[in-house]
């Protein structure tokens, strides 16, 4: 299985997303997949400008020199995209939107309907597969709720499989020092495991989506840190 995975964080491989993200790709690695990671930072991708140009001046084909072109090509050679976005507002990165609008090309600009839903005509088959990976800041699973949906619906238009997500809320726990080493290993473990199921059987087992995302400090307790961490970066400006 070749494997796209699309780093989203501006964060790049300093942040939170790219540390579970790269224990997904350790365990997808095993499983026997080829993989490479795009950092979209390091890309020059311009925003949409509407024009669509790419439907009906010169169909499939943007008139923007930058490094989509690329990236659309290498998705045709690619059997499962990985989009690895921390939640930011409630969805996808800007860098992440970005790409997916610049995906365009790859439809027609005729609609069809398709299982009693509008939608483009896909031009040519490319990677068939989405998976979600993520990370957010505060407490509650239902931070990722804009954003499942968005990438759900984004598949659909795409014509791509969504074939699931694993998230981490409350990302920055994994950072407390007064966390048992124990609980942070299970978690990143299960990151690790994922990446070998998503290879091995096509999806991530719930058992190992709730690991991923079982709480490491509760509630209060991490406001609380939290705070007391905003506190302290501020005194010392
Ligand atoms: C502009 C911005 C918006 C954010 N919005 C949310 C949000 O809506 N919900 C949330 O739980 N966390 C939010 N966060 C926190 C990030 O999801 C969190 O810091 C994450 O770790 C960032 O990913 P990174 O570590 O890869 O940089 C936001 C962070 C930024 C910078």
């Amino acid at each position: 299985m070749r494997i796209l995975a699309i780093h989203g964080s501006p964060s790049m491989k300093r942040g939170k997303t790219y540390l579970v993200l790269e224990k997904l790709l350790k365990g997808a690695k095993k499983a026997g997949a080829i993989i490479e990671v795009i950092f979209l930072k390091k890309e020059r991708i311009r925003g949409c400008t509407g024009c669509l140009s790419c439907w009906v001046k010169t169909p499939g084909k943007c008139f923007q020199k930058d490094d989509m072109a690329k990236l659309i090509e290498k998705l045709k050679r690619t059997d499962l995209m990985i989009l690895a976005t921390p939640v930011y507002v409630d969805g996808m990165t800007g860098q992440c939107k970005n790409f997916m609008d610049r995906l365009i090309p790859l439809l027609d600009s005729h609609y069809e309907i398709r299982d009693g839903h509008f939608r483009h005509v896909v031009k040519e088959k490319f990677c068939s597969k989405i998976f979600l990976i993520s990370v957010c800041a505060f407490h509650e699973m239902d931070n990722f709720d804009p954003l499942i949906l968005h990438a759900k619906r984004a598949a659909e238009n795409l014509n791509m499989e969504y074939v699931g997500e694993i998230l981490r809320p409350a990302v920055y726990g994994l950072s407390m020092k007064k966390v048992g080493t124990d609980r942070l290993r299970r978690i990143m473990q299960a990151f690790e495991r994922a990446g070998e199921e998503l290879v091995k059987n096509g999806a991530v087992s719930e058992n190992t989506r709730q690991e991923a995302a079982s709480e490491i400090v509760p509630k209060e307790a991490y406001l609380r840190t939290m705070n007391r961490y905003f506190d302290a970066q501020i005194q010392r400006r």
